[in-house]
């Protein structure tokens, strides 16, 4: 048995989709446990690039098994667009199943993100608008509609109705907006749900046949922990939990039933969205990060914030989500720097602290304290053998495993499948 988990570490981007397509080659099942179309996922297969959102990143293998289970927030009109879009490509969607209890994003909810981040104004979340958090928050409210309440057209159009009761009191009253009709809605969805009708099954039984025919089950993380509901910078997070103990919730299996926990993690920093940054670059070197990384929000175009690593976020994700081993991304792009800084603790009032504060308004005053280790010039993106990195690239690399504990066994050289180095 040989089950992983691919989590992000960060605050999200940090290579998720490339190190699954990768992994996926020894996998036969490939499983998206929670998020939605807020994740942006680009792997890149010979001269072809390609951005997954809801889909994971298994699809551009033909053979294998692809699972949205019932953790993942589903937009239908987005869902289709995104099949479309692949099978123009020439991707087979045979193999793709999705979650009969997963929970369904509809156009008020869209309506709400916007809604509520304009309210909001400056203290706005800085959310992807895609109406992920209203979503989740009907779920957890009761009042959701799930993927098997759509394909029976009565029972939908009787929970919308129950539903909008509600909602429409929120858009009129609080919001000063215009009420939404369940009609329209159920007119408006049925050709996605025609189209993704035939993909909907038990998923959780679908794993576990899958499990006892000892086929290998990936989970692909979404998101990062940074932007976990419990353990992010709450509330500048995302409304999911993306951490490992999310898979069990959203994929329907035990944990017993898990080996590994591959943590991703960029070998510098990034975020999109507010909130605060500790080890945030807002000079030339965050510029240069920027523009040699392309890090810009693959779903919503905006540049991303870049800083350097920061020690205290590994070791946090370490220890929430079980990490058996790192894929460090993205070192190519430190390449050319003439130092590199580790964050390996935060100074706030005076005091050293060793451990990523709970409180968002204690991180904003933190002060990062770092480690000035050298840099290394030479263009590292052909490199498949560890020990052909340059020194200096190679003590980065230890320097982190000996701050964490955890081995780093993949190393990024760049975008495409093959860039990578495993040790
Ligand atoms: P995800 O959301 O975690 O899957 O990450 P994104 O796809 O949003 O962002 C990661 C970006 O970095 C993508 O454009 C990838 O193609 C790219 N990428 C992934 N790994 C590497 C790497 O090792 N080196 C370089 N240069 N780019 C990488
Ligand atoms: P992948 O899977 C980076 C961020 C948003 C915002 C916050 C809440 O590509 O790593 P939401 O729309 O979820 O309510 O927004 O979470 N966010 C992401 N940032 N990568 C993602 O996904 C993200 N998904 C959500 O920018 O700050
Ligand atoms: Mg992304």
């Amino acid at each position: 048995m040989s089950n992983k988990i691919v989590i992000g570490t960060q605050w999200g981007d940090e290579g998720k989709g490339k190190i699954t397509d990768m992994l996926a080659e020894t996998a036969d099942v490939i499983v998206r446990f929670g998020g939605g179309n807020n994740a942006g996922h680009t792997v890149i297969v010979g001269d072809e690039k390609f951005e997954l959102h809801l889909i994971p990143s298994g699809i551009l293998y033909p053979e294998k098994v692809n699972v949205i289970g019932n953790g993942v927030v589903i937009d239908p009109e987005a869902m289709v667009e995104e099949m479309q879009g692949l099978r123009e490509r020439g991707i087979s969607l045979d193999k793709l199943f999705i979650s009969e209890t997963a929970h369904i994003i509809m156009p008020y909810h869209r309506l709400l993100d916007h809604l509520e981040e304009k309210r909001k104004g400056a203290g706005k979340i800085g959310t992807t608008g895609k109406g992920i958090g209203p979503a989740y928050t009907d779920k957890v409210a009761r009042r959701g509609i799930r993927m098997i309440d759509l394909l029976d057209k009565d029972r939908f159009y009787r929970k919308l109705t129950d539903t909008l009761a509600y909602q429409n009191l929120v858009l009129e009253r609080v919001y000063n907006s215009e009420p939404v009709q369940a009609e329209e809605i159920v007119e408006q969805y049925q050709p996605y749900i025609d189209e993704l009708r035939l993909h909907v099954t038990n998923t959780s039984l679908l794993l576990e046949e899958a499990r006892e025919e000892r086929k290998k089950i990936f989970f692909e993380g979404a998101q990062g922990t940074l932007l976990d509901i419990d353990y992010g910078t709450y509330p500048f997070v995302t409304s999911s939990n993306p951490t490992a103990g999310g898979v069990c919730t959203g994929a329907g299996i035990g944990p017993t039933r898990i080996d590994d926990v591959i943590g991703v993690a960029k070998a510098y920093l990034t975020r999109v969205g507010e909130g605060p940054f500790p080890t945030e670059l807002q000079d030339e070197i965050g510029e240069l990060l920027r523009e040699k990384g392309h890090e810009y929000g693959v779903t919503t175009g905006r540049p991303r914030r870049c800083g350097w690593f920061d020690v205290l976020i590994l070791r946090h994700a370490f220890r929430v989500n079980g990490l058996t081993e790192i894929a460090l991304t993205k070192l190519d792009v430190l390449s050319g720097l003439e130092e590199i800084k580790l964050c390996t603790g935060y100074r706030y009032r005076g005091e050293l602290i060793k451990e990523f504060p709970a409180e968002v308004e204690h991180l904003s005053e933190c002060e990062p304290v770092y480690e000035t280790l050298p840099g290394w010039d030479e263009d590292i993106t052909s490199v498949r053998d560890y020990n052909n990195l340059p020194e200096n690239a190679r003590r980065y690399i230890e320097r982190i495993e000996e701050l964490v504990k955890v081995p780093v066994k993949i190393i990024g050289t760049g975008p495409k499948r093959e860039e990578a180095i495993r040790r």
